[in-house]
């Protein structure tokens, strides 16, 4: 299969890099480098990147206009588009350039797409933030979008574009409304990802801090299960479209993680507990039956298990832009 991804030097876009190398597909990736690191594509890079090979980087923004060029040679038979602005404390803060990566942007990939004559697109969708605040647990896809966020509000934009170019040029898309994903290369800086955060410190013997009182549940999901959730998308039959939410089903807590980790590290100290920040969810778990049913999909790793992984990871942290939280 020829392959494209968008953010692709990114946590979760260098993990599916790998894993359609490893599957023999070929792979054009593509980044701006704003928040994903070269590192992340070392292994791609040193198997298989020299003249001829299945792998190529581009340094490149999705807005410009150079997409367009770099896609039509490529023609990729699926593109996975992963490329966002991820920072949802970062997205209230300046909306503006939230919507210009993340709405701008992911019309810039459809366009290209377009021209490209692609059939396949998948995209990473927000499951942890399209749904509002749900009363029913877990949600399904068919709740009504409730974006309380800029960064909800322009990744659920982004969906409605991928769905209104399906309907105007027969583009076969899929959204994977993924929930919180966690694993090895998460940046410890980010702030979705208060395992690789708490993880982080608490190896380096610092505090860690919650925000809210701790009792805020969210749907954690392996990052391989989720790789393995874009491939199976990637592969699906064209008549396969739609959103597949992809999480466990299962919350956990703030309070539960840090619980989880200390008893992973022999680690006694308490937490400190601080305000939560405004457009936060409560409470989120995604039901993925319809992933189940239609990908095949099921997640294999469970949350203990996952932490294991990832602080291992952490552990060999010698990753030189790992930067501590
Ligand atoms: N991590 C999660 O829990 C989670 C949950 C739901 C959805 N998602 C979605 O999954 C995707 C990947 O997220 P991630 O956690 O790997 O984040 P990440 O920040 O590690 O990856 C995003 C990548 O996109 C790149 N990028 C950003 N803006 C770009 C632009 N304008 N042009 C080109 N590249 C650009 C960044 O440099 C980075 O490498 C995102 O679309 C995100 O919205 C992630």
């Amino acid at each position: 299969m020829r392959t494209l991804v968008t953010g692709a030097a990114g946590f979760i876009g260098s993990t599916l890099v790998d894993r359609l190398l490893d599957e023999g597909h070929q792979v054009v990736a593509i980044d701006n480098l704003s928040t994903g690191v070269t590192a992340n594509l070392d292994h791609a890079r040193s198997r298989f990147e020299s003249a001829g090979d299945r792998f190529t980087f581009r340094q490149l923004d999705i807005r410009a206009p150079e997409l367009i060029e770099i896609m039509a040679a490529a023609r990729p038979d699926v593109v996975f588009h992963l490329a966002a602005q991820v920072d949802l404390r970062a997205s209230v803060a300046d909306p503006l350039h939230d919507a210009g990566c993340n709405v701008l942007g992911t019309i810039g990939v459809l366009e290209a797409c377009r021209h490209a004559g692609v059939d396949r697109i998948v995209y990473a969708a927000s499951g942890g933030s399209r749904y509002g605040a749900p009363t029913a647990l877990p949600v399904r896809e068919s709740t009504p979008a409730d974006p309380r966020s800029p960064y909800a509000a322009a990744k659920f934009a982004g969906e409605v574009y991928l769905s209104c170019y399906a309907e105007l040029y027969g583009m076969s898309a899929i959204r994977l409304a993924l929930a919180n994903v966690y694993g090895p290369r998460q940046n410890p800086r980010g702030e979705a990802g208060v395992i690789a955060v708490f993880g982080s410190r608490m190896l380096g013997g610092r505090p860690v801090t919650v925000f809210g009182d701790g009792t805020a549940t969210r749907d954690y999901v392996y990052v391989d299960d989720v790789v393995d959730a874009f491939v199976r998308a990637g592969r699906a039959p064209s008549t396969t479209r739609g959103i597949f939410n992809i999480g466990t089903g299962r919350q956990t807590t703030t309070n539960e993680v840090h619980r989880l980790i200390s008893s992973a590290l022999g680690a006694t100290a308490r937490p400190r507990y601080a305000p939560a920040p405004p457009a936060e969810v409560q409470a989120i778990a995604l039901d993925v039956r319809r992933a189940e049913e239609e990908l095949g999909w099921v997640p294999a790793v469970a949350v203990e298990e996952g932490i294991r992984r990832t602080l291992q990871w952490l552990r060999a942290g010698s990753k030189p832009e790992l930067v501590e939280a």
